[in-house]
């Protein structure tokens, strides 16, 4: 069953964009016999009453919100902390009782910046490696009534968090802003307003080149990189010891030139033709 299937046999309330459905269709297909879900924001319980719908009668099915009116969850069989996800003590409550255990943690609370990030930042220590954690209307990060936009808006920060994925790279020069956090996530998934983290604990070592074949005739390692770029060539004219810094420079002054024009760049007009007419910006 898919799980927008599964959302239209709810009887308690539950609204969730349409195209979430099949983004967590494909997570789903990788959580375990009887995972264990815990979604932050229960409002009327009908997303609750979805997950046990597509999981299962064997699936753990954890809900948390501050209004202690969702505690009427219990009696239909689901787990219920009453708690304020943007309170760091609220925190320390489900890292005591959760830790490690959790297949898919889904954030659909009240979507500020400090509850979306909050949910990462302590949301991993609650997910198992190969788990998830959702982050759901991230579009939150675009609208002024959440003081947005802003530099601590959590697309902001997930954004980040993708560079740390690079940065966090054995060849990389710079290190990544949150080592820890970087370390432990495989991935990230990414669509309109919703983004989703497969959380994993990896080393070094992991990333590490891998080769196979033995003929490697056909390559011109010349062409390894673009070597008719203007930086190439004025990098080659230089002497031994300014070499180095001085390519540095000139690769950084001749990208500006050739990428700024690309960076502003849209998609071509067949591409438009596809997504119809264009929304406002
Ligand atoms: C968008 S609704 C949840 C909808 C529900 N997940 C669904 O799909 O049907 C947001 C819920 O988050 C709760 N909430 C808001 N801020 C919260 C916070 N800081 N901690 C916990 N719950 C919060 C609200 O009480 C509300 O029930």
């Amino acid at each position: 069953m898919t799980y927008n299937d599964a959302m239209q046999r709810a009887t308690r309330v539950t609204t969730k964009y349409e195209h979430y459905g099949p983004l967590y269709d494909l997570v789903l297909a990788t959580l375990p016999e009887a995972p264990t879900v815990l979604e932050i924001g229960i409002a009327n319980g009908g997303s609750l009453q979805t997950w046990r719908e597509v999981l299962g009668p064997d699936a753990r099915i954890i809900g948390v919100d501050l209004n202690e009116r969702a505690i009427a969850m219990r009696d239909e069989g689901f787990e219920v902390y009453i708690l304020d996800t943007g309170d760091p003590a609220s925190w320390e409550v489900l890292r005591r009782d959760l830790a490690g255990t959790v297949d898919l943690l889904v954030d659909d609370g009240g979507h500020t910046n400090r509850q979306q990030v909050e949910a990462v930042v302590h949301g991993i220590d609650l997910v198992r490696d190969g788990g998830w954690i959702v982050i759901e209307d991230l579009h939150a990060s675009f609208m002024r009534e959440f003081g947005n936009p802003s530099p601590f808006s959590a697309v902001r920060y997930l954004n980040e968090l993708a560079s740390d994925l690079h940065r966090a790279h054995p060849r990389s020069s710079v290190p990544p802003k949150h080592p820890n956090l970087a370390r432990s996530i495989e991935y990230l998934v990414s669509s309109t307003s919703w983004t989703a983290l497969r959380v994993g604990h990896w080393n070094a070592a992991s990333r590490d080149e891998f080769t196979a074949g033995t003929d490697a005739t056909l390559m011109d390692y010349d062409h390894r990189w673009d070597s008719s770029s203007t930086t190439r060539k004025i990098g080659a004219l230089l002497p031994g010891p300014v070499k180095a810094r001085a390519r540095d420079v000139a690769l950084r002054l001749t990208q500006a030139v050739e990428m700024r024009s690309l960076f502003r760049a849209d998609a071509r007009s067949s591409a438009k033709d596809r997504s119809g007419p264009p929304t406002a910006r």
